[in-house]
């Protein structure tokens, strides 16, 4: 009796190994998925072979990727561990194909971006993989990805406070890791001017010392060179950087270095913004703008446009506002500010880039063509409706729920809370619903989403680590995975790997299921 339930206790055992296939840990999870019992074992060395020489920078930035996990030789055979087959059908898109199978991953795609994209699945495969005698147990699957959205960005404030190199390059390889595609670099505002202009020396020498926290701190900003570095950086990962100059508010520390070109401000916000009545201003801005497009490749250009009645009450009284609005017949300081947008629209146009900008430019009738709206104003919908309805191409950014310095946790002190709300995990997970005014009518016109993350209370990057993640990895499955393939439960039994991989990266993320791990970082 006892032999015999020792031998039903192991053929239990020996049945739930084998029926238990490995777990799926994928985020963004892929919109199709079809597993199979068993699983594919491999050891810490694997070999490669790629259908297309186009793909060689995909494979190199892969083996870098993953050269802490598996080494990867390349060879010259179909029948090599890792078959990358950049199919016939070419395609300018994300999606890819995935089969793993007892012997080994095959992933075609019709673009080399689609075949990063599938490799970003099997690095995931291979980071969240359990492991048998020393080799990964992978699943055994064929997944059939594309994304929801082609927009799926990330925007970093650095004039408020600056991160640095390093800090960037991590956040594009987490990007990546997680397959968002744009990197929109908020470069100047108020406190502090971020991007060296060649022709402008002193908007960094001068525009770059201060920021939030400490108007003297010493000057920090980004030579063209490491601009250069990062877009390399990120275009190696399939990420566009999309540069942010804002205009004609937001411009103090650029006001700093070059006062002729103020247009004044208001008491709480002085030398906000540039003088629109100045004709030499225009001229100022393009300069700036053509060395920008010329650092840049990106289509797309980002004015701001945001908030400029803050701080152009001295537009009231400047003697070029007050001679612009008579002779172009503009009886408003919001007619003063239109003017101003479409003349830098019209610039922008000049350097063959396409003008993005905050919903605030919705009031400015620029065409529909050539720009796109970025709503962020949650608690003004009828911003977002005004864009759909004019057609233009929206990306969806609404503070609630996708700006990350708003608090995660009611018990956070430092962040924003608006009315007692602020953005859980759960919000942006859920977001967008279909409710949103416009939104399933006009899809066709939805570019996508993004996260932002404005740093007036993010005054170092562990404060920015922790507002960021697990945020992001959320944001990430909001923009790539279909509603009906999102479950907030099973997405947060994925974080869990995941958050072992930030940590194993020093990342200090907030920890939604044991909060007390990681409290939050002091801040102001
Ligand atoms: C913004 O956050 N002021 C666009």
């Amino acid at each position: 009796m006892k032999y015999l339930n020792l031998l039903v206790l192991t053929v239990l055992i020996a049945c739930s190994t084998n029926r238990q296939p490995p777990k799926i840990n994928l985020i963004p999870l892929p919109n199709k998925i079809e597993t199979e019992s068993g699983s594919l074992k491999l050891k810490n060395k694997i070999t490669l072979y790629a259908n297309n020489e186009v793909l060689t920078p995909v494979v190199s930035q892969f083996k870098s990727e993953v050269k802490s996990l598996v080494s990867v030789e390349i060879v010259n055979s179909e029948k090599a561990t890792l078959f990358l087959k950049l199919s016939d059908k070419k395609n300018n898109n994300d999606s890819y194909f995935l089969k793993s199978t007892k012997k080994g991953i095959q992933i075609s795609a019709g673009s080399p971006k689609g075949i990063y994209y599938g490799l970003q699945t099997v690095r995931q495969l291979f980071l969240f993989a359990e492991k048998e005698d020393g080799k990964f147990v992978l699943p055994l699957l064929t997944i059939t990805d594309s994304p929801r959205f082609s927009w799926r960005g990330l925007m970093l404030d650095e004039s408020r406070h600056f991160s640095g190199v390093e800090k960037v390059k991590q956040l594009l390889d987490l990007m990546a890791l997680h397959k968002l595609n744009i990197f929109h670099w908020h470069l100047t505002d108020a406190p502090g001017w971020r991007i060296e202009i060649k022709s402008y020396p002193k908007l960094t020498t001068v525009g770059g010392i201060g920021n939030h926290t400490n108007p003297d701190a010493q000057a920090q900003f980004y030579t063209q060179t490491e601009i250069e570095e990062i877009i390399k950086y990120a275009a190696d990962r399939f990420i566009e950087v999309i540069p942010e100059i804002d205009m004609p508010g937001h411009a103090s520390a650029a006001n700093r270095a070059y006062p002729e070109f103020s247009g004044g401000g208001s008491k709480s916000h002085p030398n906000f913004t540039f003088n629109p009545g100045n004709e030499k201003t225009y001229t100022y801005l393009t300069a700036i703008l053509r060395e920008v497009a010329s650092l840049f490749p990106s289509k797309y250009i980002h004015l701001g446009g945001d908030e400029v009645h803050f701080g152009n009450a001295a537009w009231n009284t400047d003697k070029y506002v007050l001679s612009l609005m008579k002779r172009e017949k503009l009886k408003t300081l919001k007619e003063v500010e239109s003017y101003f947008v479409n003349r830098m629209a019209d610039s922008i146009k000049t350097l063959n880039r396409t003008v993005i900008g905050w919903d605030e430019i919705v009031d400015h009738k620029l065409s529909n063509k050539n720009s796109v709206v970025m709503w962020w104003r949650h608690d003004k919908p009828e911003k977002l409706e005004a864009a759909l309805s004019n057609n233009y191409n929206v990306i969806l950014c609404p503070r609630i729920p996708l700006y990350f310095d708003f608090v995660q946790n009611a018990s956070h002190k430092c962040g924003r809370k608006w009315g007692g709300k602020f953005v859980t995990l759960e919000l942006t997970y859920s977001f967008p619903p279909d409710s949103l005014p416009g939104f399933k009518q006009n899809i066709n016109l939805i570019k996508g989403l993004q996260a932002d993350v404005c740093t007036e209370q993010i005054q170092n990057n562990k404060r920015l680590d922790f507002m960021t993640w697990p945020r992001l990895s959320a944001m990430s499955e909001a923009g790539w995975t279909n509603n009906e393939n999102k479950n907030i439960d099973d997405f947060k039994r994925r974080l869990k790997p995941m958050l072992n991989y930030l940590s194993s990266k020093n990342v200090y993320f907030y920890n939604p299921f044991y909060p007390n791990q990681t409290p939050e970082p002091e801040g102001i």
